[in-house]
C-alpha cells in the first residue's frame, strides 16, 4: 500500500478536526495509508479533541528533516513569519503543502505560487476557500475555465449567519453579533469577517482559478456588513428583496468587475435563500450556463473533509498547477471602472416633514441625470421625519456617491443616508 507521510501544523478548530477524521477512517484514503509523522501548535499542553501523546511534536523546522515528511498540512492561520517560514521550508525541501489558510494564500501566495508550480509541487487550498463546499475541484474537474464569465455567491458563513438572525429575530446588527459569538458561528473578533476581507481573501483566490488571470487581493474593492441597519432589511423586503454580502468577479469585454459589498437580491432566488452559516458559489459560464454549489462555509470537521479532498487529489495526480497553468504566465487581471457597470441603487433618506420636499428631491436626482424608478414615502418616524425610499433606474456607483453628497448638504434631509445596490438579475 502508498504511504503518505503528512506533518500537521495548528491543532485548533481545523487541525485537530483533521486529524479526528484520519483516525476515524483508519488513515487510509484512496488505497494510501496516511502516516501523521508529526504535529505542531504553539502550546503541547492544551487539552485538545485528539490525543496529541500519541504523535511526533515538532519542535521546530530542523527538526522536519529526519521525518521524510511528503505534505505539510497548514492549519495555522495568518500570515505572520511562521506560516511564510512553512512555505519557504516546503519550497525549500520539495514538500508539497495543503492549506485551510486563505489569508495567507491571497496575500502572500503570489511569492510563492510560480515556485510551487517549477518544482512540481501540489498547493492544495480547497479548504481555504468554502469549507466543504467542493469548489475549486469543481472548477478544476468539470469546468472549463476559458468559458467562466462570472463567479458569484456567499463566501462568508459568519456574516450570512449574522444577517439571517436579523431577518429571522428582527434583531440590531450588535445583538445578532453577539448572538453569533455565543452559538460559535463568530469569533470574539470577527472583523475580518464583518468587514468583507475574509470574504474578498476568497474570492481572490478563487477569481485566479476561474480566468486564470492573477488577480490581487490589493486591487478588489471591499465592504462590510457592519453599518447595515435592521430598517433596511424591513423596507428592502417589503420591496422584494433580500439583503447578503455579496463576493462577485465578472467578465465585462476583457477586463473585470470584482467586488465584495452588501447587496439587495431578488427574495425569491437561490441567494436570497442560503441562509445561516451556509456558502453558496453560483458559476455562470458559456456551455454550462450556470452551476450552483451550496453548503457548509466553515467549522472544523467541514473544512478538514476539504484537506481529505486535497489529500486524495494529490495522491491520484502527478501534475500540480496551483492554478491548473503556469502562473508566471497568467497575465495580470485589469478591471473596469465603476461606470461601466451600472446598476439600481436603494436609497433611503430621512426628509423634514414639509411640503415640497419630495419635489426638491426629485430635482436633485434630475441635476445629477439620475432617474427615478420608484420613489416610496413609509410611516413618518416622527412628527418631524418622514422615511422615503428611492430606487434608482440603473447608474453608475460614481453617480450614486455624488448624489448623496448632494443630498447631505440639503436642510430637509435628516440622519445618514443608506445606499445599497441592487443585483436583482442574479443568484
Ligand atoms: N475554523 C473554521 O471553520 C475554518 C474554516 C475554513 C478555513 N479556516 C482557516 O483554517 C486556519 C486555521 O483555523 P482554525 O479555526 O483551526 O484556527 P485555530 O482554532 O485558532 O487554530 C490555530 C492553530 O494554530 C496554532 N498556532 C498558532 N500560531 C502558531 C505558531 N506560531 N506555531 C505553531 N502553531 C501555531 C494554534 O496553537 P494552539 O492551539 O496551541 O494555540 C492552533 O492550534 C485559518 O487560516 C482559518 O482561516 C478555518
Amino acid at each position: 500500500m502508498n504511504k503518505v507521510n503528512i506533518a500537521v501544523f495548528g491543532l485548533g478548530v481545523v487541525g485537530s478536526s483533521l486529524i479526528k477524521i484520519i483516525e476515524n477512517n483508519k488513515c487510509i484514503i484512496k488505497d494510501s495509508k496516511i502516516n501523521i509523522v508529526g504535529i505542531k501548535a504553539n502550546n503541547k499542553n492544551k487539552k485538545r479533541i485528539i490525543n496529541t501523546k500519541k504523535y511526533n511534536w515538532i519542535d521546530n523546522l530542523s527538526s522536519l528533516k529526519d521525518l521524510k515528511i511528503d505534505i505539510i498540512i497548514e492549519a495555522v492561520g495568518g500570515t505572520d513569519k511562521f506560516v511564510n517560514s512553512l512555505y519557504q521550508y516546503a519550497i525549500k525541501n520539495k514538500i508539497s503543502l495543503i492549506t485551510a489558510n486563505k489569508a495567507q494564500l491571497a496575500e502572500k501566495g503570489p511569492r510563492y505560487f510560480d515556485q510551487f508550480d517549477k518544482e512540481n509541487l501540489f498547493l492544495g487550498f480547497e479548504a481555504a476557500v468554502l469549507g466543504a463546499v467542493p469548489v475549486v475541484k469543481s472548477i478544476s474537474d468539470t469546468i472549463l475555465p476559458k468559458k467562466i464569465k462570472s463567479i458569484y455567491g456567499i463566501f462568508n458563513g459568519t456574516t450570512n449567519y449574522i444577517l439571517s438572525q436579523m431577518y429571522k429575530n428582527k434583531i440590531s446588527f450588535k445583538d445578532s453579533l453577539n448572538l453569533a459569538i455565543k452559538n460559535g458561528f463568530a469569533e470574539q473578533n470577527s472583523s475580518s469577517d464583518l468587514s468583507g476581507k475574509d470574504a474578498t481573501h476568497k474570492l481572490t483566490l478563487l477569481s485566479n482559478l476561474s480566468f486564470q488571470q492573477k488577480f490581487q487581493f490589493k486591487d478588489i474593492s471591499y465592504s462590510g456588513i457592519e453599518n447595515i441597519k435592521l430598517i433596511d432589511l424591513d423596507y428592502g423586503l417589503q420591496l422584494g428583496y433580500k439583503l447578503k454580502l455579496l463576493s462577485i468577479s465578472e467578465k465585462i469585454g476583457s477586463k473585470f468587475y470584482s467586488s465584495v459589498a452588501p447587496c439587495f437580491v431578488n427574495k425569491d432566488s437561490v441567494m436570497a435563500n442560503t441562509e445561516f452559516e451556509d456558502n453558496l458559489c453560483i458559476i455562470e459560464g458559456d456551455d454550462f450556463v450556470k452551476t450552483s454549489l451550496i453548503g457548509k462555509g466553515a467549522g472544523g470537521f467541514p473544512t478538514a473533509t476539504s484537506i481529505i479532498s486535497d489529500l486524495a487529489t494529490y495522491i491520484t495526480t502527478n501534475n500540480h498547477k496551483v492554478f491548473n497553468s503556469n502562473y508566471s504566465s497568467m497575465p495580470l487581471a485589469s478591471y473596469v471602472n465603476q461606470n461601466a457597470r451600472n446598476r439600481s441603487y436603494y436609497i433611503r433618506l430621512s426628509v423634514a416633514n414639509k411640503v415640497g420636499v419630495l419635489k426638491t428631491i426629485a430635482q436633485f436626482f434630475a441635476k445629477k441625470s439620475i432617474s427615478i424608478k420608484s420613489i416610496i414615502q413609509l410611516n413618518p418616524d416622527d412628527s418631524n421625519t418622514v422615511p422615503i425610499v428611492i430606487i434608482s433606474n440603473v447608474v453608475s456607483q460614481k453617480k450614486i456617491i455624488e448624489i448623496t453628497k448632494l443630498l447631505k448638504k440639503n436642510n430637509y434631509i435628516k440622519n445618514d443616508i443608506s445606499t445599497i445596490r441592487l443585483e436583482d438579475n442574479i443568484g
